[in-house]
């Protein structure tokens, strides 16, 4: 085998920096966003005109001459490091996101794992939100020790107050607003500042906002993660994780990746770019009937607190209104004090349109009751709280108030 064969020496074919369907000069760069969705990623004439782009199923990829064989010597070198259906969604994202460059991975775990990866080594520590997603805790807990990396959880609203925590070797910051089963918001330019002021590297995830609502690299987020398995998929049928890198973590990310292998199947990375060009009109309707729902869900009498950071009486509704653009359909609420176990479960199993299922960001609607796993050090959770986390899907809101009314009659009656 030839010493130039990408398999084997990782040797890149072409400069890696995902900007390629556009620059600032491209007149697309100027479009307003849902006009991007449309078009991003897109270059029909180097398709025969068919609208989407190829969903290429490749491992190899042959070369003209030898002399073509040099690294950038052609386009695509091997497909584990790119191919025209993976630089579609990666291009389309990196705009999307204001990003230097975007890489996709296989889940959204996947994406924590590989944005977190990149940015530390042995000796150093990171600091972690204690509202992160419990498989995020989870690869902290159990595979960042064992590369001598040490981890402190911090409570999601200290804001800068995060300083008071930087040790000597802090070198990453992990961020999630707002926490997918707990809703804080997190003040993410104050503590992306004072994280840069130790050169430290902030990472958010941001799934809940996708990059259509919020553009963390703007807020000074240098890896901004989606489990893109939730809205950019949309439908709940493939999972995706991307990675958008500002310039400072690019070339990091970059090279992490070529390095450990990472790669996506094309089928899903199709479905990714598929869930891409309807994102901003289901998240619209996602939006909308989930305020329409909790407009009618704050007025039952078992219902004592809405979680949601686009509602006024959110504790996080300010810096939501501050630093995102619009809202989608994960929310939660607290049952009255005194509600049992029993009656929450039975809430749960008495509902017929949504779904009993740990995930959301599909069509349709979800529940789940929240758990806390693992130890919270820095946010206090009242184990006497009975919670549901609600996906609500794009069913007609009406059924869906119907739906919840009925099962809040068959547990409180
Ligand atoms: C906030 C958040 N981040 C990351 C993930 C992980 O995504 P995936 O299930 O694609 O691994 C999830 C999944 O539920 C999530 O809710």
């Amino acid at each position: 085998m030839s010493a130039l064969d990408p398999a084997v020496s990782g040797v890149p074919s072409m400069p890696t920096r995902n900007r390629s369907l556009m620059s600032n000069s491209d007149p697309k760069s100027s479009l307003k966003p849902d006009t991007k969705l449309a078009h991003l990623g897109r270059e029909p004439r180097s398709f025969h005109g068919f609208v989407n782009p190829p969903v290429v199923h490749a491992s190899t990829v042959l070369y003209p001459d030898v002399e073509s064989m040099r690294p950038g010597g052609q386009k695509y070198s091997y497909a584990r490091r790119g191919n025209p259906t993976t630089d579609s969604l990666e291009e389309a994202l990196c705009e999307l996101e204001g990003a230097a460059g975007v890489k996709l991975t296989n889940s959204g775990l996947n994406a924590v794992a590989l944005a977190v990866l990149s940015c530390v080594k042995s000796g150093d520590h990171i600091l972690i939100t204690d509202t992160a997603y419990h498989p995020t805790r989870h690869f902290a807990d159990t595979v960042l020790p064992k590369f001598g990396v040490s981890v402190d959880y911090y409570d999601p609203l200290m804001g800068v107050g995060i300083k008071s925590l930087f040790r000597p070797n802090t070198t990453a910051v992990f961020t999630e607003a707002p926490g997918s089963l707990t809703f804080e918001m997190q003040d993410i330019p104050a503590i992306a500042e004072a994280a840069h002021d130790i050169g430290a590297t902030v990472l958010m995830d941001n799934t809940w906002a996708t990059p259509l609502f919020c553009q963390p690299i703007s807020l000074g987020v240098d890896l901004a993660i989606q489990a893109g398995t939730k809205y950019i998929v949309g439908h709940s049928d493939a999972m995706l994780g991307t990675v958008a890198a500002s310039e400072r973590a690019w070339e990091a990310l970059d090279e992490y990746y070529g390095a450990i292998g990472g790669h996506v199947a094309p089928d899903d990375v199709f479905l990714g770019l598929r869930g891409l060009r309807t994102m901003s009109v289901r998240l619209e309707r996602h939006q909308r009937n989930t305020h329409a729902v909790l407009n009618w869900l704050k007025d039952q009498p078992a219902v004592a607190n809405i979680s949601y950071p686009a509602l006024p009486s959110d504790p996080g509704y300010e810096i939501w209104k501050r630093d995102f653009s619009g809202s989608t359909g994960l929310c939660a609420f607290d049952f009255a004090d005194g509600t049992t176990n029993e009656q929450s479960n039975a809430f749960l199993n008495a509902l017929n349109l949504f779904g009993l299922g740990y995930s959301w960001g599909g069509f349709e609607s979800l529940a789940i009751p929240v758990k806390l796993k693992g130890s919270r050090s820095a946010t206090q959770f009242d184990e006497k709280r009975r919670s549901v986390r609600l996906h609500i899907g794009l069913e007609d809101p009406e059924d869906l108030i119907t739906d919840i009314g009925q099962a809040l009659n068959k547990a409180f009656d």
